[in-house]
């Protein structure tokens, strides 16, 4: 059933626990609900916005419109072959629990995306990637409804144009027009691993585990896991939307002089011209990994998380997360910008 309500916090809503209200909140199971709603839109306070899980949100203010969340579930296969299986997942499905179910089933492709927070819906806008996998390589086709029309979009893979952290949903003419409702994403049912990424190796070998071949996708999602548990902190104990900060990329001739003063700086190259840098690294070499400013910290394990120590104010991670991109600009000459939505 559709539930809505006025002048409601948004605590739950965003995985930094900011406590802000919102003057209404929506939340639909189905598309014929979420129908009704878009047709009688005039009905509610303006602007919509659509949220997931808020694992990617910051809401700086009181939000004085309509908050939109999809409770769509389910996954259900709708083809396969002798190499692949192509699932049809509701844009309210919790992401882990998609790749739990993928594990299960023996469905190669997700695993190294373990345990990331966020919802399917959001998994596509953003092209939530970890660990040497992106979502974009696992995504057939996507439906939205537009919220202008009401009516029914889909969108093939090359439609949602993907980047680093970037999709044709976050083009601003774009960007809340449409809201994904279902997620076509496809399998592989060969045994294929990406293990290349920085720790995967290492922590399988510390799980007595070091020969290709006899890798499960459940070993890996183990290893995935306990990588992640390390590194970044679990939302439900101290409030942080993952990755607060885009890893900036540079160009060659950005990347040449910034090595031949920090040689043992870490990137991933993209192609011949163009490379990353850890963001992370660079706010660990400011001399921020650890530090706090009132009730805000940079997590002492992965700079680039932005923690709520408790009770922290939305004004508190913006000085913050200010203050470090000036900073780091100062030393390094790169602007960073933040991944997570501030609202
Ligand atoms: N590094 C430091 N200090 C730090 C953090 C990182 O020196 O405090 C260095 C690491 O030693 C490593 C490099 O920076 O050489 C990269 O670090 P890491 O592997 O931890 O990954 P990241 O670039 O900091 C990205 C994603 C993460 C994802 C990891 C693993 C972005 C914005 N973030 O982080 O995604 O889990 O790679 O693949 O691309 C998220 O989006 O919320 C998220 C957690």
């Amino acid at each position: 059933m559709t539930s809505i309500k006025y002048n409601t916090s948004l605590k739950e809503y965003n995985t930094f626990g900011i406590d802000v209200p919102t003057k209404c909140l929506i939340e639909y199971d189905t598309l014929d609900q979420l129908e009704e709603i878009l047709i009688e839109k005039d009905k509610y306070p303006t602007p919509i916005l659509h949220v997931g899980s808020g694992s990617n949100l910051l809401f700086s203010k009181p939000y004085v419109g309509t908050i939109l969340h999809s409770r769509i579930l389910g996954i259900k296969e709708i083809a396969r072959d002798d190499e692949t299986v192509t699932l049809r997942v509701g844009a309210g499905v919790l992401w882990d629990d998609l790749v739990s179910y993928c594990v299960d089933n023996h469905l190669y492709g997700a695993e190294n995306l373990s345990n990331i927070p966020g919802e399917v819906g959001a998994s596509v806008v953003q092209n939530i990637g970890a660990y040497g996998v992106e979502v974009s390589q696992l995504v057939r086709r996507v439906q939205t409804y537009s919220l202008d029309t009401a009516q029914v979009r889909y969108w093939t893979n090359e439609e949602c144009n993907y980047g680093y952290r970037n999709s044709i949903f976050k083009n601003p003419e774009i960007r809340g027009h449409y809201i994904v409702t279902y997620v076509d994403y496809r399998f592989s049912l060969l045994h294929r691993v990406t293990l290349e990424y920085g720790a995967i190796k290492s922590q399988l070998q510390s799980m007595n585990c070091s020969d290709v071949k006899e890798i499960t996708l459940s070993l890996i999602r183990q290893a995935i896991i306990a990588i992640r548990k390390k590194k970044l902190p679990d939302p439900k104990e101290l409030g942080n939307a993952g990755s607060f900060f885009v890893n900036p990329i540079v160009s060659e001739e950005k990347y040449q002089s910034l090595l031949s003063r920090y040689p043992s700086m870490p990137s991933y190259r993209i192609d011949d011209l163009r490379v990353k840098i850890p963001a992370g690294w660079m706010i660990e070499q400011i001399g921020w990994k650890g530090k706090s400013m009132g009730n805000v910290a940079v997590h002492k394990d992965q700079a680039l998380v932005l923690i709520n120590l408790g009770g922290a104010s939305a004004q508190e991670i913006i000085e913050l997360y200010q203050y470090l991109i000036k900073k780091v600009e100062e030393k390094f000459g790169i602007i960073i910008y933040p991944e997570v939505n501030i609202i």
